[in-house]
């Protein structure tokens, strides 16, 4: 059976990683999130976050930056990744799996949010077919997750492994958001085959 390597983890030194060390960011996820977000604007002003697969961090740090000190920020993830994220203030840390945890636990007493992300990955195994099935399935479940705690007009940006069902799930976002957009920013290595789907402006089925 064909196999390749989706997430190439080789080239821990090289640039994006140096440079979030440097300034201080727990990963060099946060240049991905940076990008999107420069090139599409997801983020204002005490706008609440909920980050889906949150370890290590940087998004949440990246998103506390845009949203101000006192906006409502909460990240999940499973009980691995909150484990080494003891470090962290000012962020309700949900600790369970995306799969099982409820809409309540995730809601809190946050009425809505106005974005909802998701870096989520799954632990690859190398068998390309298998590892996208499993990020599809990450995927649905952080757009349900939007779709039922985005206020109207609310931002969504999910992580998806390019795959059989790529146009489907884009189509998905397309119907409820207003615009959706697809990027591969620059520092996502060449030889990985995630995109990020954003979906604007959140158009309320409820
Ligand atoms: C690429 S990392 C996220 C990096 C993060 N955006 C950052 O900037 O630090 C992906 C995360 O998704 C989490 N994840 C994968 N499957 C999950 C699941 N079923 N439930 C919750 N989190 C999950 C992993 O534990 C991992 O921490």
């Amino acid at each position: 059976m064909a196999k390749t390597r989706l997430d190439d983890r080789s080239t821990r030194h090289d640039r994006f990683h140096q440079k979030a060390k440097r300034e201080g960011f727990a990963a060099r996820a946060v240049y991905k999130l940076e990008e999107i977000d420069d090139k599409i604007d997801v983020f204002s002003t005490g706008h609440r976050v909920l980050d889906l697969g949150c370890a290590p961090g940087s998004w949440l740090q990246y998103a506390r930056k845009q949203i101000g000190e006192t906006a409502v920020l909460v990240g999940l993830d499973r009980p691995s990744g909150i484990d080494m994220m003891k470090k962290f203030t000012g962020v309700r840390l949900l600790t369970g799996d995306v799969m099982t945890i409820s809409m309540d636990e995730l809601r809190g007493d946050v009425p809505a949010f106005d974005v909802v992300l998701s870096d989520m990955a799954p632990d690859t195994t190398g068998i390309r077919s298998l590892d996208q099935a499993r990020s599809e399935t990450l995927f649905e479940r952080a757009l349900e997750i939007a779709r039922a705690l985005l206020a109207p007009g609310g931002n969504f940006v999910g992580k998806l492994f390019q795959g059989p069902e790529f146009k489907k799930l884009t189509d998905d976002v397309r119907s409820s958001f207003t615009k959706m957009k697809t990027v591969k920013p620059a520092s996502s290595r060449q030889i990985s085959i995630e995109q990020y789907v954003v979906g604007l402006h959140y158009r309320s089925e409820k």
